[in-house]
């Protein structure tokens, strides 16, 4: 018998300070608990899930995919029951994001010795990044509470969907990106999008404390990862991955971490699903930082107790950050889930970017420490060879064009694998050039 569509979108749920416990009624504009100042997450009535079994809930979820409704269209409010974010009579910001491709990546799999390597990638999204999915939950809430403007601090891709969702949905929007350390691609996105666009002369943490300042004094609500309806879109991976796997999980997810929300979101979709029978176990979720911003691998040796800031460096611009504000809650997860945290190197990173192009799936530095954590994994022996490992890759390939040149043409402060590089070559225009050129490649 079919069953009713259940009503889309009702609060189930309330908001919690993950430190002092208190429960605001409503999200501020600074998106922070009023009563501490941490950070607020969402907690679920449990009970709702009852009203169906598993199997009717994955049924229902699945038959979206194929019907043509604005809303069941988009890989994130498919799983609109998962949102607890808007009354029936609201509707989302949405672009369509999420139901992005999981590639199996058999060959590279195979060199480093996991026997089901996959890739996931979030660069698919209508902005080119993970933030998409985020992004229209925090906009369609915050246009629903009747926000006019939205902020971010951001290193590109935070700002570019922002700016994108705040053009959907027609409001104002403000952008905080450090000045020189953003790729262009990212910032030309921002401003075709419309949005007032400030390069401050700092790094990433130094535009989100500029950010705060701002919020105290004009009515902006942030959309940066802290604000807790980001996580409930970005948790929609999880249950993406499940699905894939008809709804057995995988062993292992790798994920990048830079200011800790994404690790933070895949964990709690795992973690919800369990209880309600939708998976039957959670994978063991890793996090793979640039060894130049490396707070949390850092603060996870020390017992996970407490992290301090560090002076980020890297050539991963999106994850060039050295105080990430969800780096509890991303502690939280690798605890409850087993994961493990560690770091890479410059040329580990522009290497493992310059392998998954050869298998024909580009991506941005940051997403990259996925592969090269996983390769190291691997070689640990913290990921064995029959185990299923899935890669987040979080943002598109053409994101950040200067360091795929720079890495081809051999202008990284570092050596890369010859085999690896791909120099564009120019000469005359004569076909003998190039055949000659040929000859030297297939001979
Ligand atoms: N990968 C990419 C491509 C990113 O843009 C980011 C973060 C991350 C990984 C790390 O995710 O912060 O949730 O741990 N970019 C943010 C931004 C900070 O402003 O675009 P995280």
């Amino acid at each position: 018998m079919a069953l009713a569509e259940p009503s889309h979108c009702v609060p189930r749920g309330f908001l919690r300070c993950i430190t002092c416990g208190a429960h605001p009624g409503a999200l501020a504009n600074d998106a922070l608990c009023p009563s501490c100042g941490d950070l607020l997450e969402w907690i679920w009535d449990d009970g709702f899930w009852h009203a169906r079994t598993p199997a009717q809930w994955q049924a229902l979820w699945r038959a979206r995919r194929t019907s043509n409704a604005p809303l069941d269209r988009s890989g994130v409010w498919r799983f609109r029951e998962m949102l607890p974010l808007l009354a029936d009579t609201e509707q989302p910001v949405t672009l369509q994001e999420g139901n992005t491709p999981l590639y199996p990546l058999p060959r590279y799999g195979a060199a480093i010795g996991v026997g089901n390597l996959f890739a996931k990638h979030q660069g698919a999204n209508p902005t080119g990044s993970f933030k998409d999915t985020g992004m229209t939950a925090a906009v369609s809430a915050a246009r629903a509470a009747g926000a006019r403007w939205l902020a971010c601090a951001s290193t590109g891709n935070t700002s570019a969907s922002m700016a994108a969702y705040a053009a959907r949905a027609g409001l104002g929007c403000l952008v905080l990106v450090p000045e020189g350390k953003i790729s262009w691609g990212k910032l030309a996105q921002a401003l075709d999008y419309g949005a007032l666009t400030c390069q401050l002369r700092t790094d990433f943490d130094g535009c989100v404390r500029i950010l705060k300042e701002v919020i105290a004094r004009f009515p902006a609500a942030t959309v940066n990862s802290i604000n807790p309806n980001r996580i409930e879109g970005q948790k929609t991976v999880a249950v993406e991955i499940a699905e894939a796997f008809d709804w057995q999980a995988p062993d292992h997810v790798v994920v990048p971490g830079g200011n800790l929300a994404n690790a933070s979101a895949l964990g709690k979709g795992f973690l919800e699903m369990r209880p309600w029978g939708l998976i039957a176990r959670v994978p063991r979720i890793s996090i793979i930082q640039a060894q130049g911003a490396n707070p949390l691998v850092r603060c996870w040796r020390n017992g996970g107790e407490q992290m301090v800031p560090v002076v980020a460096d890297t050539l991963a611009s999106a994850i060039r950050i050295g105080n990430p504000a969800s780096w509890n809650k991303a502690v939280r997860v690798l605890h409850e889930t087993g994961g493990e945290c560690l770091d890479v190197t410059e040329a580990e990173i522009a290497e493992a970017k310059a392998t998954l192009g050869r298998e024909g799936v580009a991506c941005e530095p940051a997403s990259a420490t996925t592969l090269a954590g996983a390769a190291k994994l691997a070689r640990l022996g913290r990921i064995r060879s029959s185990e299923s490992v899935v890669l987040i890759l979080t943002g598109h390939g053409l994101k950040d064009p200067d360091i795929t040149l720079a890495l081809h043409r051999g202008q990284l402060p570092f050596p890369i694998d010859p085999p690896l590089r791909r120099a564009p070559l120019v000469l005359e225009p004569q076909a003998d050039a190039v055949l000659h050129l040929l000859d030297a490649e297939v001979n």
